[in-house]
C-alpha cells in the first residue's frame, strides 16, 4: 500500500498515520509512505519509519508497483495514469460527475473506492470518513465564528453589568450541524437549529438546542437512507420566510444543510442578509455545493453591510492532526475489512462495497453518479 503526499492545494491531511501504519503492518501489509506525506499534519517521516513504513521520494514511481493507494483527495490525472492494472485506489474521490476520473480508472483497469459513497450502515460506521470529517468541520466552524464575532458567546455577569449569551442559528442538523450545536453550547451560546428531517428534533433537544420545526403547511422534502432529498422551490421559499426572523436575532449562523449530489439548498437570500445585525457572522460549510447563504465565496471572508460571510469549505484540513488521525483509522478499518489470507479481496457484492466501489475490472459501476447523463456502462477496451 502506498500513502502519497497529497497534491491538492491547501490539503494538509494524510491518509495514514504512524498508528495505522503499525496496524496495517501487523496485518501483513507492506506500507510505503512518500517523504513529507504527514508533515503538514504533524507526522514526521521518522515516525512512519519507526513503525515499519518504507519511505520513498514522491517521484519514485511506486504508483505502478503497489497493490493499493490510500489518499485523502483525488490524485492528479497524470498520477492516475501510473496506477497498476488491478490495483486499488481509496479516498474521498469527489465522484459526483467525475467522468474524467472514471475514464482514467477504467482505462487503467484500476479499482477505486469513493469513501463519500460508503453506506451509512452499522457495520461500516468505523469506516465512515464523512462523519469523522464533518464532526471536525462543525466544531471548527463554531470556533471560527466565535473568533470573528464582535461579542462574547457565553452569558457573563460582571461588575460592569450582565452580558447576554450569543444567539446561534444552525441550518442543517446532520453530523456537522449536531457537532456545531454541541460546540456552541459548550461555549455558552443559546442555539436554534433548523432541519427538514423530523427525526433530528429529539437529537437537537438532547444536546440542549431549540428545534425550529420546518414550515407546517408545506410538504416536507422526502428522505432516502437518512438523507434529505432536494426540497421544492416553494418549500424553500416558505422556509426562508420562517428563517428571516431568526436571522435578524442571530449573532452567529452556521450553515451545514446539504442534499447529497445536489446543489445545497439556498436558505439565506440577499434580503435576509439585509436584516442581520452588523457584527454578526455567517459560516457557510456548504459553500462548495453552492452555499446555503447568498454571497459566500469558497475560502474567503466577504464583509457585507458589516456582516462577515465566511465561505469555509476545507475545515477538516485546518485541524490536520486529528482530522488525519480519524481519517486514517477509518481507512485502516476499511482495509482490514478487505484483507484475507491472500491479500486484498474486493467482492462487489459485499454490502459495504456495493455502493462505493466505483470502478472494478475495467467497468464503471456507478454510472449514475460519475456519468449522471450517460445511459450505457463504460467498459475498457480489450
Ligand atoms: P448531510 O451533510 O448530507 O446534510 C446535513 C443536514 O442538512 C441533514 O441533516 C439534512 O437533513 C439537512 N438539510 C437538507 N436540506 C435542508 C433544508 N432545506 N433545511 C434544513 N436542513 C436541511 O448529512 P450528514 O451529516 O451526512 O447526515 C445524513 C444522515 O446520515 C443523517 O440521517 C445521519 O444521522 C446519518 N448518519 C448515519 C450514520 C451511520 O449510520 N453510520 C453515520 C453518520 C450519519
Amino acid at each position: 500500500m502506498l500513502v502519497p503526499k497529497e497534491g491538492s492545494e491547501g490539503e494538509r491531511r494524510v491518509a495514514a498515520t504512524p498508528e495505522t501504519v503499525r496496524r496495517l503492518i501487523g496485518k501483513g501489509v507492506n506500507v510505503l509512505v512518500e517523504r513529507g506525506a504527514g508533515e503538514a499534519a504533524g507526522f514526521a517521516d521518522e515516525a512512519f519509519a519507526e513503525e515499519g513504513a518504507e519511505l520513498m521520494e514522491a517521484d519514485h514511481g511506486a504508483w505502478s508497483e503497489v497493490d493499493g493507494v490510500l489518499c485523502v483527495r483525488p490524485p492528479a490525472p497524470e498520477t492516475l495514469g501510473r496506477l497498476r492494472p488491478g490495483s486499488l485506489l481509496v479516498g474521498l474521490l469527489a465522484p459526483h460527475g467525475a467522468s474524467s476520473l472514471a475514464e482514467a480508472l477504467v482505462d487503467r483497469r484500476a479499482s477505486a473506492i469513493a469513501l463519500e459513497l460508503l453506506p451509512r450502515i452499522s457495520r461500516a460506521q468505523s469506516m465512515d470518513v464523512l462523519s469523522s470529517q464533518a464532526n471536525i468541520a462543525g466544531y471548527k466552524a463554531v470556533l471560527l465564528a466565535a473568533a470573528a464575532l464582535d461579542r462574547y458567546v457565553p452569558m457573563l455577569m460582571t461588575a460592569a453589568g450582565t452580558i447576554q449569551p450569543a444567539r446561534v442559528l444552525i441550518l442543517g442538523a446532520g453530523v456537522a450541524g449536531l457537532q456545531a450545536l454541541a460546540t456552541a453550547r459548550r461555549l455558552g451560546g443559546v442555539v436554534y437549529v433548523s432541519d427538514v428531517r423530523p427525526a433530528v428534533k429529539e437529537q437537537v433537544e438532547s444536546l440542549g438546542g431549540r428545534f425550529i420545526d420546518p414550515p407546517a403547511q408545506e410538504e416536507r422534502p422526502a428522505e432516502a437512507g437518512g438523507y434529505a432529498r432536494e426540497a421544492s422551490e416553494s418549500f424553500l421559499a416558505a422556509q426562508r420566510q420562517q428563517l428571516a426572523e431568526q436571522l435578524a436575532l442571530a449573532d452567529m449562523v452556521i450553515c451545514t444543510a446539504q442534499v447529497p449530489g445536489r446543489p445545497a439548498p439556498r436558505l439565506i437570500d440577499e434580503a435576509m442578509l439585509d436584516g442581520m445585525r452588523p457584527g454578526s457572522v455567517v459560516v457557510d460549510l456548504a459553500v462548495a455545493q453552492g452555499g446555503n447563504c447568498f454571497g459566500t465565496v469558497s475560502g474567503r471572508t466577504v464583509i457585507r453591510r458589516g456582516v462577515q460571510l465566511i465561505g469555509a469549505d476545507a475545515l477538516p484540513s485546518s485541524v490536520p492532526n486529528h482530522a488525519s488521525a480519524l481519517y486514517a483509522r477509518n481507512m485502516a478499518c476499511l482495509i482490514e475489512h478487505l484483507l484475507d489470507a491472500e491479500g486484498l479481496r474486493l467482492d462487489p457484492a459485499d454490502p459495504i462495497l456495493d455502493d462505493c466501489l466505483i470502478t472494478h475490472d475495467g467497468v464503471c459501476r456507478r454510472e449514475d453518479i460519475l456519468f449522471p447523463s450517460r445511459p450505457e456502462p463504460v467498459a475498457a477496451a480489450g
